[in-house]
């Protein structure tokens, strides 16, 4: 038994998860709705998105650079990483430096969209970032060497989402230019393999047709990440008549008002105060 879960509802140390700023709240409301009796604090770098166009040493330097933080600020018992970009390129190294266990967005995203395909044309969209590191391909070869896949960037989906525009006229031309080559491969499911990318779902889907089935990879990392829990023998339960209600907590380094106002329209209520934090004078 873990040395935390000496109290009557299990471990009570929080789960983190972070992002470079709404997106990973896709991933958030799945944990939160499959694990209630969770803490969890949320941390959105939204003064430096969007991380995808960033050169990946710098993105895996923010990693580093919140994974330390947020161990050091609220002593988490696992790490989240709720970004495409930052999982394909930091993932291994935040593992091998945090003693907790920490689960990224990559894997379990590329699983389930393998097992919803039918034709084995399977597409995949994500940040410059994401795409250009070959992270899918590379993990798509090695789970499924047979599938044909598509990978394609859509630089600016992110922007429209931070700006809470997630179904305008702009957004439909650009998804239609960038989704091109998806349809083009006639792919039969495809996976939405940044985090920002399910609030854009109405207008992608409209893009690609109604065969296309559009995966998110946010209910398959709460499954993982209730695994790594279990494994790790660090649950919070929740049950128990002594234990206090689940408490859900918002970082955010961008401006907290906007966070708050445009984070609960995404998330939902339980986003009710943001916290601020700033990287003036941290190295
Ligand atoms: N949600 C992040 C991802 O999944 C977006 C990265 C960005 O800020 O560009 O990749």
């Amino acid at each position: 038994m873990s040395e935390h879960a000496g109290s009557p509802a299990g471990d009570n140390r929080p789960i983190a998860i972070f992002d470079s700023g709404f997106g990973g709240l896709t991933v958030a409301r799945a944990v939160i709705d499959l694990l209630p009796a969770e803490n969890i604090v949320y941390f959105g770098d939204t003064a430096r998105y969007p991380y995808g166009p960033r050169g990946h040493h710098e993105v895996r330097w923010f990693a580093i650079q919140i994974t330390d933080w947020m161990i050091a600020a609220f002593d988490p018992k696992m790490i989240v990483v709720a970004c495409n970009t930052a999982t394909a390129v930091a993932l291994d190294e935040l593992a091998a430096r945090v003693s907790v266990p920490v689960v990224g967005v990559l894997e379990p995203g590329l699983r389930s969209v393998l097992e919803v395909s039918l034709t084995d044309r399977v597409g995949v969209i994500g940040t410059v970032g994401t795409v250009a590191s070959g992270a899918y391909q590379r993990a798509a070869s090695r789970l499924a060497p047979r599938v044909e896949l598509t990978c394609a960037a859509c630089p600016g989906f992110v922007e429209f989402v931070e700006r809470g525009e997630t179904d305008s006229e702009q957004v439909r031309v650009l998804a239609t230019r960038l989704l091109a080559p998806l349809r083009d491969a006639k792919v039969d499911s495809l996976l939405l393999g940044c985090t920002h990318y399910p609030f854009l779902a109405r207008t992608i889907g409209d893009v690609m047709g109604r065969d296309v089935v559009l995966v998110s990879s946010a209910d398959e990392t709460a499954f993982a990440v209730d695994r790594a829990l279990e494994d790790a023998d660090i649950q919070r339960d929740g049950s128990s008549p002594l234990a206090p209600a689940a408490w859900h907590r918002f970082v955010s380094t961008g401006d907290v008002e906007v966070f708050a106002e445009l984070g609960r329209r995404l998330l939902g209520p339980e986003l009710d105060e943001v916290r601020p934090h700033s990287w003036d004078g941290v190295e």
